[in-house]
């Protein structure tokens, strides 16, 4: 079912977020604002807050937030189409009714491919126990496997042949052109459709649900690729799953260890770590955050305690191996969780560690696990100088970037002095430096410097606050959007999501006012919506004076600037607009912001 834009606007517009909310949490009003217990993690203290006149949600703990639709949508944990049907009978809206054939068609075909994959499954675990599944069954003795270990990860085995197994499914009943969408078979013209999977060892991958959704494969021995690994399909989103995921998801374990491979999955349960799982061959995603942050909730049947597990990254301990955990600490930090770093030296990965050391001793490196930011701090000294004293002074300029990332002080507080300790500088000579890096408006993210690849994403981590923070202010005050205008452009915003949404609520602000829950509504992603909820959320600080509301405006703008310089200098090139962006600068910094007029 799919609702045209004005219908979920209206229906939006007739729920008043306040209402609504209040009938599922207390809340209090403070100022033109109200708070509460935060639904969504457990807290003692109301970091919940609920924006009338923005008529959005944010909770400053957890970080989740958006507008009427995405709160039902969560608390009640519906689908949008859902959420806009329970809110419509609220409010009395009567909805259009339409057969969505297409949904229906789309169901059907995800039940379709399950089926092949359960089929394909079946086929593959019961050739590793056959006599032409000998090699396979072998190698999976010589890495060390139990019989029972085999079975509960349905391992299984794909011999040499050409379309066996192509021809084998397609008895089954199933149409070509559904195998084809399979993707466990190679399709050319001349050749019609051959085994994708063959003389390899076959690693299941289910969803939460114990639903086999795709395949990885191993060769046995050397050979290139050492992985062959299903594509993504309309049932295999390779960011929202985690290897292991629908075993772990039971575990008894205090916290979740996040690994490489598969083989580390296996051999970790194997040695009683139930609690193991691994992003599946791709980089860690702000998906896979979400999924572990949903598992490490923990509700602990003591009163309405809810803790969280201890999130443990036990990823290779070579070079990648450590690029990808710093990757992974600051995608986790956004989605709010902290994890730990276990340390396998002088091994390579869990599954050499526990074959050389055993259960126990991994088990100590568990308990040793090291903060996951003091571990990115270790790593950031590498690369300067910390003997030479310049070089020392920019190590902990970049440090104080980073610690601006704690928005609770306390924890801030607790860091500042942990690391002036272990560096060996006055706390407060620290907390000079980073108060100064606030006002400059720099850091203010706890993500690791962006990778040499152009990836925008990492580009994003560092500048996302401040480009919230004015997008919040121009919708608190609109009034300060005639200033805005002269200097910032919606293309200035580096962000690509807040981008779009400076577009859009630039747009609003020409025809009439700032709307900032509808653009939540035309985004569809939750992830998406709650960054946006973030940004209309950024505190634009307590500026008494006219004088000092001046200068944080022209800071704002002109760091949003140069961000926006930046983002053009690595996926433009284009040296005119370079040159125009640099001069527009140059006139921000001369220019004397006027703002008592709108006082
Ligand atoms: P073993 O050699 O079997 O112990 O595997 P490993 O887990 O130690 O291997 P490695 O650290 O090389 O790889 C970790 C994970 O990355 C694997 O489990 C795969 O998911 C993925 N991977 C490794 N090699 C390849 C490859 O050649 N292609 C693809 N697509 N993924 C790979
Ligand atoms: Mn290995």
């Amino acid at each position: 079912m799919y609702y045209p834009d004005e219908i979920v606007e209206e229906v939006r517009q007739r729920n008043d977020i306040v209402d609504v909310i209040s009938s599922y949490v207390r809340l209090n009003k403070k100022g033109s604002n109200y708070f509460g217990l935060c639904p969504f993690h457990n807290e003692k203290t109301g970091s919940f807050s609920v924006t009338p006149s923005k008529q959005m949600f944010y909770c400053f703990g957890c970080h989740v937030g958006g507008n009427v639709i995405s709160f039902v949508q969560k608390y009640e944990n519906m689908t949008f189409q859902e959420a806009v049907q329970s809110l419509a009978d609220r409010a009395g809206i009567q909805l259009p009714e339409a057969e969505d054939a297409g949904a229906r068609e789309r169901e059907n075909r995800r039940a379709q491919l399950l089926a092949i994959n359960k089929e394909a499954g079946k086929y593959y675990y019961a050739q590793l126990r056959s006599e032409a599944g000998k090699r396979g069954m072998e190698y999976f003795k010589g890495r060390g496997l139990s019989d029972e270990t085999m079975q509960r990860f349905g391992l299984g085995f794909a011999r040499s042949s050409k379309d066996e197994t192509f021809r084998y499914l397609r008895s089954k009943g199933f149409s070509d052109e559904l195998l084809r969408e399979s993707r466990l078979f190679n399709f050319r013209e001349n050749s019609g459709m051959t085994d994708k999977f063959w003389n390899r060892v076959i690693f299941p991958i289910m969803d939460s649900g114990h639903r086999i959704i795709g395949f990885g494969g191993r060769v046995m021995g050397e050979g290139e690729p050492k992985y062959l690994n299903s594509p993504e399909t309309p049932i295999f989103d390779k960011s929202r799953n985690l290897y292991g995921l629908n075993i772990a998801k039971s575990t008894k374990a205090k916290n979740i260890i996040i690994c490489e491979g598969y083989m580390d999955v296996i051999s970790l349960h194997q040695a009683g770590f139930d609690q193991a799982v691994a992003s599946l061959g791709t980089a860690f995603t702000s998906g896979h955050a979400n999924l572990i942050a949903r598992y490490a909730r923990e509700n602990v049947r003591q009163g309405e305690m809810t803790r969280y597990k201890d999130i443990l990254l036990c990823y290779d301990s070579d070079g990648a191996g450590v690029d990808a955990a710093k990757r992974a600490l600051s995608i986790l930090r956004q989605a709010g969780l902290v994890a730990k770093v276990i340390n396998m030296r002088p091994y390579k990965d869990p599954d050499e560690f526990i074959k050389n050391e055993g259960a126990d001793e991994f088990q100590k490196r568990i308990n040793d696990a090291e903060n996951g930011f003091m571990y990115e701090i270790r790593m950031l000294e590498s690369e300067y100088d910390i003997k030479d004293p310049t070089g020392k002074s920019k190590f902990i300029t970049d440090v104080a970037t980073r610690l601006l990332g704690f928005e609770d002080p306390v924890e801030r507080d607790n860091y500042i002095g942990h690391i002036a300790y272990k560096y060996d500088v006055a706390k407060e000579s620290l907390d000079e430096v980073v108060r100064k890096q606030a006002i400059a408006g720099t850091g203010v993210s706890i993500a690791p410097k962006p990778m040499a690849t152009r990836n925008e994403e990492s580009i994003n981590d560092a500048s996302r606050l401040p480009q919230g923070r004015l997008l919040s202010w121009i919708c608190e005050k609109p009034e300060i959007y005639g200033i805005v205008k002269q200097y910032i452009s919606p293309d200035d915003f580096a962000d690509p999501l807040y981008r779009k949404v400076a577009n859009i609520l630039f747009g609003q602000l020409e025809a009439a006012a700032p709307n900032p829950a509808d653009i939540i509504s035309m985004f569809d992603d939750e992830e998406d919506q709650r960054q946006i909820a973030e940004a209309f959320h950024q505190n634009v600080g307590n500026l008494e004076s006219i004088e000092m509301q001046k200068s944080a405006l022209k800071d704002l703008m002109i760091n949003i600037k140069r961000l926006s310089i930046t983002r053009t200098d690595r996926e433009d090139n284009s040296f005119d607009t370079i040159k125009k962006l640099r001069k527009e600068l140059e006139d921000l910094q001369k220019a004397s912001i006027d703002i008592s007029s709108i006082e």
